[in-house]
């Protein structure tokens, strides 16, 4: 089996180790050489132009940034021949497998995100969405399911649709609190001070602030911009911050503790079979911090 990885970026480059270490035959394409010859000299891949790499490939798996998504889809598509099975690892699944539909007419495509990033060891325990369109795409999304479920993949099958609508949720307002988080902890002139003397929620607090400042800005515009509902998720964020602000501004203690009860309980119905999870996770919360 021969794969061709199309980008060399940081998730190019995870997919390309990974499939190596599977066994698999890999070529690897990018519009910059140097990085291609520099990839040749580490890694037992072959490099090619991008049209040049999906001729010989059985599986395409396109890496690139989703701002050159389209460019790159109408590059490759007059190689595509019957048999090629076509797959995306956008982070947003309704736009690049529209259009892959558009401009791919032969062999088979299909969407996938892996939620995680490139400093992931191996894919066990690790989230992937496939979101096949029709019948032929849904009958080899549950082929590569059950593989990557002999590799101790966490695997789920949805529409794009629904995926990016839960993405908002997932990628999107994380992104949204840790970037606010971190310019609001920044504002503060002692922040070395505070993460030498962290406890546990605050080193997930500023971790989350750092990891999400670093991250690539193309990437994380991209998802801001074109997640459903985003804007109406983190404006309801505001609200609720505003309404909690103006309780503790109140200097009432028992209108707290109630608001907490009530979060509380509403929590409890929202997890279900989930809630003993977070009480265990609570506890070790507690049981860490000082
Ligand atoms: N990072 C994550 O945590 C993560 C997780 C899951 C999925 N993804 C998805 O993975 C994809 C790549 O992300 P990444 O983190 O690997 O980003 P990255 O490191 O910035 O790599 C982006 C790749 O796209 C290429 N590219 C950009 N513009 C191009 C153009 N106009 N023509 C041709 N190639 C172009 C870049 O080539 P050059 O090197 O020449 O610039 C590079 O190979 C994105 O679709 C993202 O949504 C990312």
């Amino acid at each position: 089996m021969r794969i061709a990885i199309l980008g060399a970026g940081k998730m190019g480059v995870w997919f390309a180790k990974f499939f190596l270490a599977e066994g698999y035959s890999v070529v690897v394409a990018s519009r910059n050489k140097d990085k291609l010859s520099k990839l040749k000299s580490e890694l037992a891949v072959e490099t090619a132009d991008f049209a040049e790499a999906v001729k010989g490939a059985d599986r395409v798996l396109i890496c690139v940034s989703i701002s050159a998504f389209e460019e790159v889809v109408k590059t490759i598509a007059p190689s595509i021949r019957d048999g090629q099975m076509v797959m995306d690892i956008c982070s947003i699944k309704k736009f690049p497998v529209d259009v892959m539909h558009k401009h791919i007419k032969r062999g088979l495509v299909l969407g996938t995100h892996p939620v995680f990033g490139p400093g992931s060891r191996g894919v066990e325990h690790k989230a992937f969405v496939l979101t096949p369109t029709n019948a032929a795409e849904q009958e080899f999304a549950e082929d590569f399911k059950d593989w990557l479920e002999q590799k101790q993949a966490r695997v789920f099958v949805m529409s794009p649709e629904r995926h990016d609508a839960l993405m908002s949720v997932v990628l999107g307002m994380p992104h949204f609190l840790g970037l606010v988080t971190c310019d609001a902890l920044l504002e503060q002139a002692d922040y070395a001070e505070t993460k030498k003397v962290a406890g546990t929620t605050y080193r997930m607090l500023f971790t989350l602030a750092e990891a999400t400042a670093l991250e690539t800005p193309d990437l994380y515009a991209t998802l801001q911009l074109n997640l459903p509902e985003l804007e109406k998720l983190e404006s309801c964020f505001i609200e609720k911050a505003c309404e909690w602000l103006k309780l503790i501004q109140q200097k009432d203690p028992a209108a707290i503790a109630r608001k907490m009860e009530q979060l509380k309980a509403k929590l409890m119905k929202a997890n279900g079979e989930y809630t003993r999870s977070y009480d265990i996770m609570y506890k070790m919360l507690e049981a860490t911090e000082n």
